[in-house]
């Protein structure tokens, strides 16, 4: 029998950390730290939705969050999950989570640089559906004079120092970032129990006829929405009208737009002026994965979305984002 080619050189989340720290010469270790608990809490998430209909870990938890979501019981345990890794990681000051209604402070945490905001499972409505699902996280600085206050998170996403998410789908794929980075894909070896380097530097496709969006919200719609929806739909002369792709995760919508191309888009709307995904752990690190792709992100208003600063923790935008020319056309639209 041939014996199997096995890569013997393999490139571990633990090891890019690593090799990344080693690049800057300044660092002290306390990211990769950090990214450690990161990346057990998402180890440990994708353990509890695989056994969850084995251990009645479906339906609701019979309460609701700030945003008005009814929480489910993996959004909870999910939540306590993370949460519990950002506190021992020692490395976190402080913490904002879509399922906690205040910032959570690590006062034990003396030295501790960073503070992070998550959404612990993005895509609840799928989970008893065994539809995919993910995690985001967003990395800011706290300031040089600050031990750790509302302002360290309050902050436009251009000031990330790193972003991304875990999808939970047939297999968890972790795609990171850090500030004017690379994007890079990981895939959970369950096996081996590591997160393995098989996406490196992702770029998202210039273009593709591919859209991502809840139409039946339409009737909310403005014009310029509605327009520029109803134009993906007409073929051009010989040409094909576009296709509808929408799971209701947006970290699954986001990553099949990042690796095929196409738009996402979640419009703010008549009934939600201000739009539905939140900005801190939704719109702002989906934003600097797809910029650092090569794609682009933006607002209902056109604005980029990376520039747009939240006034509080739980505060949301309307976003637009996906290949670079499908946000022109988005743009163009709104300019009519
Ligand atoms: P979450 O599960 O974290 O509350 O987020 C839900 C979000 C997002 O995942 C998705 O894009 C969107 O809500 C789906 O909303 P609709 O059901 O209104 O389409
Ligand atoms: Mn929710
Ligand atoms: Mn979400
Ligand atoms: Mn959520």
């Amino acid at each position: 029998p041939v014996m199997e080619k096995i890569n013997t050189n393999i490139v571990t989340l633990t090891r890019f950390l690593t090799e990344e720290q080693i690049k800057h010469k300044e660092a002290t270790g306390d990211f990769t730290l950090l990214c450690h608990a990161l990346q057990f809490s998402f180890k440990s998430i994708a353990y509890y939705i695989r056994r969850a209909t084995l251990v009645n870990l479906t339906g609701l938890a019979g309460s609701s969050n700030t945003t008005g979501d009814d929480q489910k019981k993996l959004d909870v345990i999910s939540n306590d999950l993370f949460i519990e890794a950002m506190r021992s990681s020692g490395k976190v000051a402080l913490l904002v989570s879509e399922e906690e209604e205040n910032v959570i402070y690590f006062k034990d945490a003396k030295n501790a640089r960073y503070a992070v905001a998550c959404d612990p499972i993005d895509g609840s409505s799928n989970l008893d559906a065994g539809v995919s699902v993910g995690t985001i996280f967003a990395v800011h600085k706290l300031a040089d004079d600050s031990t750790g206050a509302h302002g360290d998170i309050l902050k436009p996403g251009t000031e990330l120092v790193a972003a991304g998410f875990t999808m939970y789908g047939a297999s968890a794929q972790l795609v990171i970032t850090m500030k004017g980075g690379t994007v890079n894909g990981f895939t959970l070896d369950n096996g081996l129990g590591e997160f393995i380097l098989t996406h490196p530097d992702m770029r998202i496709p210039k273009k593709r006829a591919i859209y991502s969006v809840n139409e039946g919200n339409s009737l909310f719609w403005e014009d310029n929405v509605k327009n520029y929806f109803e134009s993906l739909k007409q073929a051009p002369e010989g040409g094909k009208p576009y296709s509808a792709r929408y799971i209701g995760s947006m970290v699954a919508d986001a990553y099949r737009t990042l690796l095929y191309g196409g738009i996402f888009a979640y419009p703010a709307d008549k009934k939600s002026p201000k739009g539905k995904l939140r900005i801190l752990y939704e719109c702002a690190p989906m934003a600097m994965v797809f910029e650092n792709a090569g794609g682009q992100a933006v607002d209902s208003n056109m604005n980029r979305m990376l520039e747009v600063v939240p006034e509080h923790i739980h505060d949301k935008a309307g976003i637009f984002m996906g290949s670079y020319d499908e946000v022109e056309k988005v743009k163009a639209f709104h300019k009519k």
